[in-house]
């Protein structure tokens, strides 16, 4: 047991950057000299640190790159309502999503946070009221809002008797993506998130962290104005989630408006500008991770969840 947490420990330490091994060694008031070595540095810091260390340091050093801001409404969802036959999954939504901003709703298994970006996408249509996308509503002018959109959907679409890379090509071709931004996107997109090497393998032997990963390479290689991406680090292991979350950072910086939906609290903390915590398809807060976090006295967002609601969002409903 002892060995197994320490050899873990050193797993992902190895994952670290040299700053964020500095970082850590300073939160520990270890000292390291200037000398050592990566292998010696992870060595000695894995004799002293636990996993929960790791995750401030990481947390921290991924949140001081975002900053917050104050832009114009892109999506304007209004008294949104979703009735199935024995469910009403979403109930009344009213929300205002900012020009560039990373907008994440949060929530249990169940909560409606795929039948929201299902309407917003125009897949289903709503029972009662409606959203607007840039002021096309999602009732009326799906043409106008596919042009704009990018969907990385909850269930993998791709073709499995394909490479990744063909997969790539195939959507960027639908999208009428030119041969020369298809090329580069391509190449960027699977660097950034590790999958050059299996690109020429047939998908069908992918992990489900694999296909995920592709998946959202798909949902962006027409460039979208505004991306939804829906549970987008389901079934990956902790690297692909950190390699995922980079991928998604620098979607940022090119000013995207992007919806994630989640049911990883730290997803949540680490990536949003503001989170709408969603249970019973009803928004029972909306803040940044640190407003929220402030206003109900929470180390995290899962006890501000819990403080509202009395449950845990991994308990699902
Ligand atoms: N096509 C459907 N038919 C009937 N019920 C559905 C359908 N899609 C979703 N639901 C129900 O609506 C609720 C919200 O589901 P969903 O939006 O998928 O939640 P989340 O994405 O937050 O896990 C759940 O109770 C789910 O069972
Ligand atoms: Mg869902």
């Amino acid at each position: 047991m002892g060995i197994q947490m320490f050899s873990d420990t050193k797993r992902l330490l190895k994952q670290l950057g040299e700053n964020e091994l500095y970082e850590l060694a300073k939160l520990k008031n270890i000292n390291i000299p200037k000398e050592w070595s990566k292998t010696l540095i992870v060595d000695l810091l894995a004799l002293n640190v636990s996993k929960k260390d790791i995750q401030t340091i990481t947390t921290i050093s991924l949140k001081a790159k975002i900053k917050p801001k104050d832009a114009p409404s892109v999506i304007i969802i209004k008294d949104l309502v979703k009735e199935f036959e024995d469910v009403v999954a979403v109930n009344g939504l009213n929300l205002e999503i900012r020009q560039g901003e990373l907008f994440s709703l949060l929530g249990p298994n169940g909560a409606g946070k795929t039948t929201t970006i299902n309407i917003l996408n125009g897949v289903i249509k709503p029972t009662k009221g409606t959203a607007f996308i840039e002021g096309y509503d999602v009732r009326k002018n799906l043409k106008e809002i596919k042009e704009l959109i990018g969907v990385c959907p909850q269930e993998a679409a791709v073709f499995k008797f394909l490479n990744a890379r063909e997969n790539i090509e195939l959507f960027g071709n639908l999208h009428s993506v030119s041969k020369k931004e298809l090329e580069e996107r391509t190449n960027n997109f699977l660097e950034l998130l590790g999958l050059v090497e299996v690109s020429k393998r047939k998908v069908k032997g992918f992990s489900g962290g694999m296909l995920r990963k592709l998946n959202l390479i798909i949902a962006l290689i027409s460039d979208p104005k505004i991306a939804f991406l829906d549970e987008p680090t389901v079934g990956m292991d902790p690297r692909a989630r950190r390699a995922t979350w980079e991928f998604i950072e620098s979607l940022k910086k090119q000013k995207k408006t992007i919806i994630l939906t989640t049911h990883y609290i730290e997803e949540a903390e680490v990536l949003s500008d503001r989170v709408g915590i969603i249970d019973y398809g009803k928004l029972i807060e909306l803040g940044s991770p640190q407003e929220l976090m402030e206003k109900h006295e929470s180390k995290n967002l899962e006890e501000v969840f819990l403080k509202i609601t009395g449950r845990r969002i991994l308990e699902g409903i």
